[in-house]
């Protein structure tokens, strides 16, 4: 089956959503999620979206913070632009239903009330409690949901790119999970919103989903890939054996939650002024010194001194869900460790989210548009999303005229008809995780990066094997992207002679004079 469009958008979370509601005024949209509309790391984020509006902040306050935590590798034309617009992006998401916590309940006219999280000079985040981003998602897709034009298929997963013979992309071979098929999917301008990568650690606070599609797919596709080598742990995930990426908000540190090792010692202060609320990367490097010191498996945050109506009424769903854990955040501490969080690499693209394969644009976490430089800020990506699908649409509109939907395309072709045997995919995806885990987390050196790839290497040929012999399924797909994304990252990570931001060599502790983006390409 063959299904056309002007727009095909790959991913449902708030870049993918935001453009199509912008996108279906200029052209028909098809939009595929390889789950259900709301699986996206969109609906996990806690903290919200850093925004101007208190009359005592400054933009120039919030471009500074952003570029102090991308450690030098931030597009500052990008930046600016990111920082300057987003209080019109805030209004379009409240105008479409949006309600951002305010000072006063009662009074719809009050200000914001405003969190503060790591690396920001000031309380800048918007949020809804503690569960932003679920909230921007329901209103996001419930406004998609009205919309005729936006044709939307669920349990679709892209396969890989169509690119013709001039090096145009236009469209894409999509897996259909309930018919079991491979069906081709093409259209004028190809949106890749697919979100991050966390699912190649082992530990993460990103939902399964999270593996990498966009950028595997875009780099087989021929495209540039930058500074993947930048993988951002968030300093605080629940330390469980049975709770599964459970995320502690960086805002409960803004409320003043402090770390502390088993011996009780508050340690942020032996590492940086900010102490707890220094930029992301110094304070997991901060606990993962202290862990490697100790042999401990966790650190301790500790807010109980906030007591428990504080925290009901600000955290209440971290605080329900530590509750469940047996963990009474007004009475205990809370054990957490760092995990991986946030891809600030990705597909290379300009300030129109345009990659370098015409017709195919990418925006959000799969993209890399120097907003998040080597280490993102706190609460900068769901703004990203915002922004840069307004400017992607603004590019893309004025291109539709002028290109044709390529219907000489080939049919996708597989002739494998085994079911495959799941556990030998279990078994690759675990190996991948616990050696990037080991080999390539938040403290590398060239050696460990060699074995890594080596071992790689060996995995890569084996997933080749599976798509001859297996028949295609969505597991399938995933460990082939997460395998792909896995090498990316390691290959990017040895081109980086140095220690910046997110990237952390023991060999090259220091950062070098020049700050340089890492390119790569199968060209
Ligand atoms: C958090 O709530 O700590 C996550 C926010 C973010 O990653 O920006």
């Amino acid at each position: 089956m063959t299904i056309k469009s002007d727009y095909l958008i790959i991913g449902s979370g708030i870049a993918g959503l935001s453009f199509a509601l912008k996108a279906h005024k200029a052209g028909t949209v098809s939009l595929i999620t390889k789950r259900k509309l709301f699986d996206s790391s969109t609906g996990k984020a806690q903290g919200g979206v850093a925004c101007v509006t208190d009359k005592d902040d400054t933009f120039e306050s919030h471009i500074r913070d952003t570029l102090v935590a991308g450690a030098g590798l931030c597009n500052e034309e990008i930046v600016e632009i990111a920082v300057k617009t987003a209080p019109d992006r805030i209004k379009e998401l409240i105008d479409m239903g949006m309600k951002f916590a305010k000072k006063s309940y009662k009074d719809s006219d009050s200000e914001f009330e405003l969190g503060l999280e790591g690396g920001h000079s000031k309380r800048r985040i918007l949020h809804a409690g503690d569960i932003t981003g679920e909230e921007i998602e329901k209103v996001l897709i419930d406004n998609v949901k009205k919309v005729e034009n936006i044709n939307i298929y669920e349990n679709h997963m892209a396969v890989d790119l169509i690119i013709d013979k001039n090096k145009r992309c236009c469209g894409a071979y999509v897996y259909d999970e309930e018919k079991s098929a491979v069906e081709t999917f093409l259209a004028k301008v190809v949106v890749l919103a697919c979100g991050g990568t966390g699912k190649v650690y082992l530990y993460t606070s990103n939902p399964d989903v999270a593996t990498g599609d966009g950028i595997a797919m875009a780099y087989r596709a021929g495209a540039d890939i930058a500074n993947m080598e930048f993988i951002q742990f968030h300093p605080t995930c629940l330390f469980n054996p049975v709770a599964k990426s459970f995320l502690i908000s960086e805002a409960v540190r803004g409320e003043g939650a402090i770390l502390k090792n088993q011996k009780g010692e508050a340690f942020m202060e032996r590492y940086h002024p900010l102490k707890d609320l220094a930029p992301r990367d110094i304070v997991s490097r901060a606990i993962d010194t202290e862990l490697k010191k100790s042999g401990d498996k966790f650190v301790y945050l500790d807010i109980r001194h906030r007591g428990e109506d504080f925290l009901v009424k600000r955290f209440p769903n971290i605080y329900e869900k530590c509750l469940f854990y047996g963990i009474d955040m007004a009475r205990d501490m809370i054990p957490v460790v760092p995990a991986a969080h946030y891809c600030c690499g990705g597909i290379a693209v300009d300030k129109y989210a345009q990659t370098t394969i015409k017709n195919l644009f990418a925006i959000g976490e799969n993209a890399c548009n120097g907003l998040q430089g080597a280490n993102r800020l706190a609460s900068n990506s769901l703004l990203d999303g915002l922004v840069f699908s307004e400017y992607a649409y603004q590019k893309s509109k004025d291109m539709l005229k002028d290109i044709f939907i390529n219907d000489n395309v080939p049919e996708f072709v597989n002739e494998a008809t085994g079911n495959g045997d799941p556990t030998i995919m279990l078994h690759n995806w675990e190996e991948v995780r616990r050696l990037m885990s080991n080999y390539v987390a938040i403290v590398r050196n060239d050696e460990r990066l060699q074995m890594a790839l080596k071992r790689i290497e060996l995995i890569k040929d084996e997933v080749k094997n599976h798509f001859r012999d297996f028949k295609v399924s969505i597991e399938l797909l995933e460990i082939k992207n997460i395998v792909d994304v896995a090498e990316i990252i390691v290959r990017s990570a040895m081109l980086r002679k140095e220690s910046r931001g997110a990237h952390y060599t023991s060999d090259y502790p220091s950062p070098l004079p020049e700050k340089k983006d890492t390119i790569i390409n199968i060209k």
